[in-house]
């Protein structure tokens, strides 16, 4: 049987370089992989983009930028200006990934679809964010299930300019395996969703911006997020976090907010996440509307666009 010393001595051994094992007990979301790919799903070569996608690309950018000044954290929007994501049409990886190697060693590789968990963790504990080779249609402008080249590369992206961001999502990846060994998979995503696609940043007093990708690639969400009643606006606790539901396909009921990028890098990289995941159910303990007594809140919601049903309901977002 594993012990706490066996499992600390597995982490300090553990090569990165090399392709996690996934345990067969464990629970991952079963993907066809395409012959085209090997085993670290990453395309040949990006897309050759035509005139129309480079439009879309265009229109979604002039979009974002008239929603995001003032809503986005600085941070982001510094990010859109240093690698110059306006220059227009869908940036190449090669460029973008050579200016992204200058601030902080990151890259970004193209990746057919939505990946394993264990190969996105192993190019994240790497520096390399996996974007999908695609973008949408006119038709799907609004609304996309599967997270595009727009979404990957306009909403997570400029953040990894960011020096201490950047180091997060890397402490994130390497983090993937010690939950895949606890089967804690779902718990790691929860506080995926809560940060790295929904977060919210307390950029000044009173002043609240968003970082989440899930927020910024679309226009509704970021002015839902930072300034309607409806959601709650709960600093980030990370325990609680992991242990809370979300909403996939509609805006979230509520947000968790971080003090700082430092702040949470010593959350859940100087976090004890062997005694955390021992902790842990195997379903989350709460709904995804709830405030609980333990929460430093933000703002109290009203949940009303939530309570009225949400999307497809008639209900105002803001
Ligand atoms: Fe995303």
């Amino acid at each position: 049987m594993a012990t706490l010393t066996d499992s600390a001595q597995a982490d300090s051994d553990q090569d990165f370089s090399r392709l996690p094992h996934l345990p067969a007990d464990v629970f991952t979301a079963p993907l066809k992989r395409p012959e085209h790919v090997g085993e670290d799903w990453l395309e040949p070569k990006q897309t050759e983009y035509d005139s129309e996608d480079d439009a879309i690309w265009d229109d979604l950018f002039a979009r974002q930028m008239k929603v995001l000044p003032g809503r986005a954290a600085s941070a982001f929007m510094e990010g859109t200006e240093k690698l110059d994501l306006g220059r227009g049409g869908v940036p190449e990886f090669g460029t973008l990934s050579e200016e992204l190697d200058k601030l902080t060693g990151w890259s970004v590789v193209p990746v057919p679809m939505l990946i394993p968990d264990h190969v996105f963790f192993w190019h994240l504990a790497n520096r390399r964010f996996p974007a999908g080779n695609f973008i949408r249609t006119r038709e799907t402008f609004d609304y996309i299930q599967e997270p595009d080249v727009f979404h990957d590369v306009f909403g997570h992206v400029p953040m990894l300019t960011d020096p201490v961001y950047a180091d997060y999502m890397q402490e994130y990846g390497r983090a993937g395996w010690k939950a895949m060994r606890y089967n804690r998979l779902k718990a790691l995503g929860a506080l995926y969703w809560y940060t790295v696609e929904f977060g919210l940043l307390l950029e000044a007093p009173g002043d609240i911006r968003a970082y989440g990708a899930g927020i910024l690639s679309g226009p509704t969400e970021v002015v839902y997020a930072t300034e309607a009643q409806s959601p709650n606006r709960i600093m980030l606790n990370v325990d609680r976090v992991m242990r809370t539901d979300y909403v996939i396909s509609d805006l979230q009921p509520t947000y968790f907010v971080i003090e700082s990028f430092e702040d949470l890098y010593r959350q859940t990289v100087e976090r004890d996440f062997d005694k955390l995941y021992r902790s842990l159910g195997p379903g989350f303990t709460y709904a995804n509307t709830a405030v609980i007594d333990v929460d430093y809140v933000v703002n109290e919601g009203t949940l009303e666009y939530t309570l009225r049903g949400g999307r497809g309901s008639g209900a105002d977002a803001v």
